[in-house]
């Protein structure tokens, strides 16, 4: 029996191209129908062109857009796997030199900006786009979640440096199409990740690639030119954890206000405000509902 074959995906890399190489000369686009994990190939390739790049200004340092329609390997924060699977996700990398004075916030910029491309002006009590500190977009209020909110996407941001230059690998993936979740027998179901369409149906990976990419390498620029402090109210108007009660990874238990100049999580714990920036700290909900079965749900009172 012969393989059904697939629809081609039309990914709009000319659109993307000439509305970012005036701002990111030199930039290449590529889409690849399969990698292990589009933030491991910008890596290697990085690595590889340092070393065997002796001479030139930046081997390797080139900014590209490197997208995969199916990652066989795609990696989260803390060692997690990345699954997504092909035209249901949105998995893609952005490699590009750069050099803020402070990375502090950085993948919080990267989210405030994916989140307001895709939900620009959320009215109040609708469904939106919220951000999970430090790197996770969360779909909020959707209809189908009830007062859960569900992951809908997650940021990967790794950083390699050569004779002094820092060259930084931004990985996002976007749940766009529903996925099913499957649960073990006897226990009760998971809930399935938040996805795009619920938000936007109809809406495609190349269109959300197209709507989110321009403003992404502006908000950059901005973070490399002015650091965090631009950005800390645009977080503040979609953080989900504020006002929560959290558990950081160390026990720490405390109620989550926000996020300061820099971009740390800032808790109210019995022992006083602290300030949280280490990527070792996972924040938790307490007392999360035995039956949601899933580590990415929380349930507020408030809406998200
Ligand atoms: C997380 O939620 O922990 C971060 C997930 C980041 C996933 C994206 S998909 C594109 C890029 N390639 C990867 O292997 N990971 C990132």
């Amino acid at each position: 029996m012969t393989a059904e074959p697939t629809a081609p995906i039309r990914w709009p890399a000319e659109a993307l191209w000439q509305a970012l190489v005036p701002v990111l000369p030199g930039l290449t686009i590529e889409v690849l129908p399969e990698i292990d994990s589009t933030n491991s190939e910008l890596m290697r390739r990085f690595r590889r062109a340092c070393v065997t790049g002796a001479g030139n200004a930046s081997p390797g340092a080139e900014p590209i857009v490197l997208v995969a329609e199916q990652q066989t390997a795609g990696r989260g924060r803390l060692g997690r796997h990345w699954q997504s699977t092909r035209a249901d996700s949105l998995t893609f990398s952005l490699g590009l030199p750069l050099q803020p004075a402070d990375w502090s916030g950085l993948s919080l910029v990267v989210g405030i900006s994916v989140a307001e491309s895709l939900n620009p002006a959320p009215a109040s009590g609708q469904p939106h786009i919220g951000l999970k500190w430090p790197n996770d977009l969360w779909l909020c209020g959707a209809p189908a979640n009830g007062d859960t909110y569900t992951k809908l996407g997650g940021i990967l941001v790794e950083t390699a440096s050569w004779e002094g230059r820092r060259y930084a690998v931004i990985g996002v993936g976007i749940n766009i199409r529903p996925v099913t979740v499957a649960s073990e027998v006897g226990s009760p179901a998971a809930v399935p990740p938040g996805c795009l369409q619920a938000l936007s149906p109809g809406l495609e990976a190349p269109d959300a690639l197209l709507r989110l990419l321009p403003p992404l390498v502006e908000a950059l620029q901005t973070f490399a030119r002015f650091g965090f402090a631009p950005f800390r109210a645009r977080f503040a108007a979609r953080d989900v954890l504020s006002g929560q009660p959290v558990q950081l990874s160390d026990g720490t238990q405390g109620t989550a206000q926000g996020v300061g100049e820099q971009g740390a999580l800032l808790v109210h714990t019995p022992a006083g405000m602290k300030e949280i920036s280490s990527a070792e700290v996972s924040v938790r909900p307490l007392a999360p509902d035995p039956g949601s079965g899933a580590a990415h749900a929380l349930r507020g009172e408030r809406p998200c």
